[in-house]
């Protein structure tokens, strides 16, 4: 009688570029077992993302694809790419990662990149979203998790989950809400993927219960 192998868990790429606390759930989420993948590899396009760190810490390897190495954003993203398929990666999530990711890595990763944004989208897209919505005075705001296509902040949605915005909340409780939002529904929505529960019809996604 054969013995069952184990169906191999499925590998992240995690884009970053900052502090990488949207990294640090997901690396939890897997090391619970909330999350069933684990992260193969992190890259940052900035050398002092404290991310980097954190990567390190969990054993992951890290890298720094230095920008200013490359001739053009064709190469770096090149470049990108290549890190991905040298780790096996099947899903690349971004979080925070500033830079508009090339079509060179969305062909070879196309409809398996993930981005995370803190806002209701396609309301207060760009880099200041807590902060653009919370000036313009709304009374709710959100996370948005979606798939990322050629545009900042455009793909498919995934997940949306609702803050509101308490009357006595100042930018900096707001972005402590939110950023508690991010980190649940992050690897809720990774999860989703990883199960195979996501599917696409035009730019409307449908998840399987
Ligand atoms: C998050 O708010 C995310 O939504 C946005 O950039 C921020 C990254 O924060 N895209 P961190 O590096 O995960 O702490």
């Amino acid at each position: 009688m054969s013995e069952e192998v184990p169906a191999a868990k499925k590998r992240i790429g995690v884009l970053i570029s900052g502090s990488g606390t949207n990294l640090q759930a997901i690396l939890d989420a897997s090391a619970k077992g909330d999350l069933d993948a684990q992260v193969a590899v992190v890259i940052s396009d900035n050398e002092d993302a404290y991310g980097l760190e954190r990567a390190r810490k969990a054993g992951v390897p890290a890298v720094w694809v230095d920008r200013s190495a490359y001739e053009s954003a064709h190469a770096y993203n090149d470049a990108i790419r290549d890190v991905l398929l040298e780790h096996d990666v099947d899903l690349v999530a971004m979080a925070g990662y500033m830079r508009l990711l090339g079509t060179e890595v969305l062909l070879v990763f196309r409809d398996r990149v993930l981005n995370i944004h803190p806002a209701l989208l396609p309301a207060f897209p760009g880099a200041l979203g807590i902060r653009d919505a919370f000036e313009y005075g709304v009374k709710v705001t959100g996370v948005t998790v979606h798939l990322a296509d050629e545009k900042f902040d455009s793909g498919p949605i995934i997940a949306q989950e609702a803050v509101e915005v308490a009357e006595d909340d100042t930018l900096e409780t707001l972005e402590a809400k939110m950023h508690q939002v991010e980190h649940r529904l992050y690897p809720k929505a990774l999860q989703w993927m990883v199960e195979g529960r996501v599917s696409l019809r035009g730019r409307r996604t449908r998840i399987k219960l």
